[in-house]
């Protein structure tokens, strides 16, 4: 079984990543068969099975699903002044921050400008604002004026050539004390690109805050982007897990969720420093995630901070108020309208109750202290509302089990070839021990952007949950949203821009399975050939993770001795060099340096064929919180395998093979040259810090099968559902036996993901690339065979006659 990685290891881990073809071309096997037992219906299946797991992560919020175009339209955070573009009048000094006078008690600053004679604010919204030609924009601001400002304010919509597509204008002159000011804007030409234009003139002082500008067309009652609310419900979700992940729990309390800064006026939420590098507004606060999860039809899911952040928990006798906030949360959704809670959500708009019945305590939370607080949450809740499900995290294989949790939620992060090896994780889980919730599940290594092979290792594994049903009652992909332009975690399910998204390969799997449900498992026996992974191979490179560091002296040897590349960074610079992640490398005294204390920098060179090479370096840690890594067998810019000095808050060195990896304690320390050596060959990998070996590893001998498969039945339609996945490379010819289903005959459909290289992404400019497309087959009998594609899912959905299934099924 898999191991349940802690989220700084998952977070830092490094595996090599698939390119091209994964499997050297191969003679297709002996032919596979698959054997159902139409006749003898198994488990039940849940029907919260196939969910989504909502984060706020990748600016999935902020520039996505809430429509609101101005990027920091309140100057908090710690970023005050950061996406406005100031020009100031002539002799005026630029516009300032001022907390003398703020706007209330939570939002703190506001903008001071000085107009002069025409100041000129520039706002460019999330990398452009969209602007649709003919549709109704709502822009408003706060205004207070002083020091006899007599002018108006300007607002012009601009396209991306700078030109005017809206104007409209506001007066603020008469405002002593603060004012909200709106008007309409409706552009006359489409842009993608748009931004925000306000001059203003007339002298004095005039302060603004919460400058906004939102389309006026939302989805539903939510008031979520159109488009990214329908990419969701088209996913046919049963549940909707909220708000995260490590949003939940910060670094340090401080920056943890806390639902209740999130209600009411956005003027009056308070924004939360997100774990993911960036401010969040929370525009969609508690109250409006309980309204999608409606909107889309889910069942709501709320995860609630522990007490417990990364580096951090809050002391046993300070926990109260965090198990108070557990149960208002329920009374938020559930409460009575005479309620303290309940009475607030019906003021905000939704006086049923939300009818909230799952709440998961903590995400990814796990060790003594989390083992010390989940009884007192559960004691409590269950006092206050004894018909809450109360889902626990699992972590390092162990979860908390006094009380025993109702479900338990694992995570898993893993490569294609895993997921596949994992298929059969949960035949010998405990049938008396808690449901599970594979609450977080992605192919995250040798994926790329979200390619197909990932989307087919998740198949796989989903097959292994449906087989399982009894033991699987839910189960997520993680994460589901990003901005193309923000990419905090790789890959995503829906990549979007100001004005487009796309689904990768892994959308039209989690929907092929969502859609072709059924609600009873059939049993199942699959026999494929078993194929071999192939060694590894890419280019080498260079890395941080929240530190400082520089690099020099690095050499590439093949093993016969031959140069493959020599650093020579003083004469050549940065040549032949590519780089990914928020670094800054520059060349300084003929030394590499990366100044940014960010996580996921990396730099790269050579050629993605190289297969076993020695890389020598020398690296020196400038400051932060980590050491240094040493990358190897890089095939996209996402791959991160390699050697990790000082990881996890600099307590480990860790080397990553493929699917296995070595890890040593070790710490790097500020200031030191260090001299690092790196021996791959084929799948042994050894290091050397210092000429000490730290690491000696080999990689087991790892083996998947060509197909992976599950079936259930839909009693609604009656129609037989065999999904099957075909991991080889080739075409496999399957004999498909569907035992007891009578004399089974007709049209039947199979809808088929593949593509013609399992590395195929989709994108905004071919988002279909990789989708799924339907076939009428024709069955002839409840034994047929049926060729499978190379690297493809395949769901065959078969009706039975209403005769035989009558029968069959009583
Ligand atoms: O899904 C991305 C992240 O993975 C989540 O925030 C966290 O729970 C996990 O580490």
């Amino acid at each position: 079984m898999s191991s349940l990685l802690p989220r700084n290891l998952r977070l830092s881990l490094f595996s090599a990543t698939l390119a091209a073809a994964v499997f050297a071309p191969h003679a297709p096997a002996a032919p596979a068969t698959i054997s159902v037992q139409v006749d003898q219906p198994a488990h039940k299946i849940s029907p919260m099975l196939w969910g989504l797991f909502f984060e706020d992560i990748n600016l999935s919020v902020d520039s996505g699903l809430y429509p609101e175009l101005v990027r920091n339209s309140s100057f908090e955070g710690s970023d005050h002044l950061r996406y406005w573009k100031f020009t100031p009048a002539p002799g005026e000094s630029g516009p300032s921050l001022d907390d003398s006078k703020p706007l209330n008690a939570f939002n703190r600053h506001s903008l001071h400008v000085r107009p002069g004679s025409g100041t000129v604010l520039l706002n460019s919204g999330f990398w452009g604002m969209n602007f649709v030609a003919g549709e109704t924009y709502r822009f408003s601001l706060a205004a207070r004026v002083a020091d006899n400002a007599k002018g108006k304010i300007k607002v012009e919509l601009l396209d991306s050539a700078d030109a005017v597509v809206a104007s409209g204008q506001i007066d603020p002159s008469a405002d002593s004390v603060w004012k909200v000011h709106g008007l309409t804007l409706v552009p006359a030409k489409s842009d993608p690109r748009g931004k925000l234009c306000l001059t203003l003139d007339g002298g004095g002082s005039v302060f603004l805050d919460m400058i906004s500008l939102q389309p006026e067309r939302t989805w539903k009652r939510s008031g979520v982007r159109p488009d990214l609310g329908e990419a969701l419900h088209a996913l046919k979700p049963a549940f909707f897990r909220f708000p995260g992940g490590c949003f939940v729990e910060g670094d340090y309390l401080a920056d943890a969720y806390q639902w209740k800064y999130t209600l009411g006026d956005v003027a009056s939420r308070t924004p939360q420093e997100n774990v993911w590098d960036y401010l969040s507004t929370h525009g969609l606060g508690y109250h409006e995630y309980l309204q999608l999860s409606e909107d889309l039809g889910t069942e709501p899911v709320f995860c609630i901070n522990v007490g417990m952040a990364h580096l951090e928990s809050v002391p046993l006798d300070r926990i109260g108020p965090y198990i108070q906030d557990a149960l208002d949360a329920i009374e938020y959704a559930n409460g009575p309208v005479d309620s303290v809670w309940g009475a607030l959500r019906a003021k905000n708009g939704h006086p049923e109750p939300f009818n909230l019945r799952y709440l998961e305590i903590g995400n990814e939370n796990g060790g003594p202290d989390y083992l010390e607080r989940w009884p007192l949450f559960v004691k409590a809740v269950k006092a206050r509302y004894p018909d809450m499900i109360l889902i626990a995290n699992r972590w390092y294989n162990a979860f908390p089990k006094d009380p025993m949790p109702a479900i338990v939620d694992e995570h898993y992060y893993e490569t294609p070839e895993s997921f596949m090896r994992m298929s059969t994780q949960y035949d010998s889980y405990d049938r008396a021990g808690p449901k599970i919730f594979v609450g977080e599940y992605a192919v995250t290594k040798r994926a790329g952007h979200g390619n197909l092979r990932a989307a087919l290792g998740e198949a796989a594994f989903m097959t292994g949950f449906e087989r399982n049903a009894d033991v699987v009652t839910m189960a997520a992909y993680a994460p589901i949203l990003t901005n193309v332009n923000h990419r905090a975690w790789n890959p995503n399910l829906i990549v979007f821009d100001s004005a487009r998204w796309y689904g990768i390969p892994s959308y039209y799997t989690q929907q092929m399975f969502s859609e072709n449900a059924g609600d009873v498992t059939l049993p199942i026996t699959v026999t494929s050939a078993e194929l071999s992974q192939p060694e590894a191979h890419g280019r080498v490179g260079l890395g941080t993770w929240n530190s400082s560091a520089e690099f020099k002296d690095m050499k590439v040897t093949a093993p016969d001795g031959t140069v493959l590349y020599e650093s020579d960074f003083a004469k050549k610079g940065l040549e032949g060099w590519s780089f990914a992640g928020p670094g800054e490398w520059q060349v300084v005294d003929g030394v590499l340096r990366q100044s940014v204390e960010k996580p996921k920098i990396r730099a790269m060179v050579g050629d993605t064929a190289w297969k076993d090479y020695d890389i020598q370096v020398k690296a020196r840690k400038l400051s932060g919180r980590e050491g240094f890594l040493v990358l190897f067998h890089l095939r996209h810019e996402e791959d991160r395998t390699g050697w990790n000095l000082g990881g996890w808050d600099n307590k480990y060195f860790n080397v990553g093979l493929d699917d296995s990896q070595d890890r040593v304690s070790g710490t790097i320390e500020a200031g030191q040259w260090h001299d690092l050596k790196v021996e791959l060959r084929g799948g042994h990998v050894r290091c050397w810090l210092d000429g000490k070996l730290i690491h000696d590893h080999h990689s087991p001998e790892l083996k998947i099968k060509s197909l992976y498969a599950s079936a259930t039945r839909d009693t609604a339609t009656g129609d037989i559902i065999v999904k099957v996945v075909n991991a080889a490379e080739y075409p496999t010819e399957t004999t498909i036996n569907l035992s007891g289903a009578g004399n089974l005959s007709g049209q039947a459909r199979a809808i088929v993901l593949t593509s013609e290289n399992p590395a195929d992404e989709n994108s905004f400019d071919a988002p279909r690339k990789v989708a799924p497309r339907t076939e009428e087959i024709t069955i002839t009998g409840p034994r047929f065979t049926r060729s499978f594609p190379g690297n493809s899912l395949t769901v065959l959905r078969i009706p039975v006659t209403k005769q035989v299934h009558a029968t069959t099924y009583p």
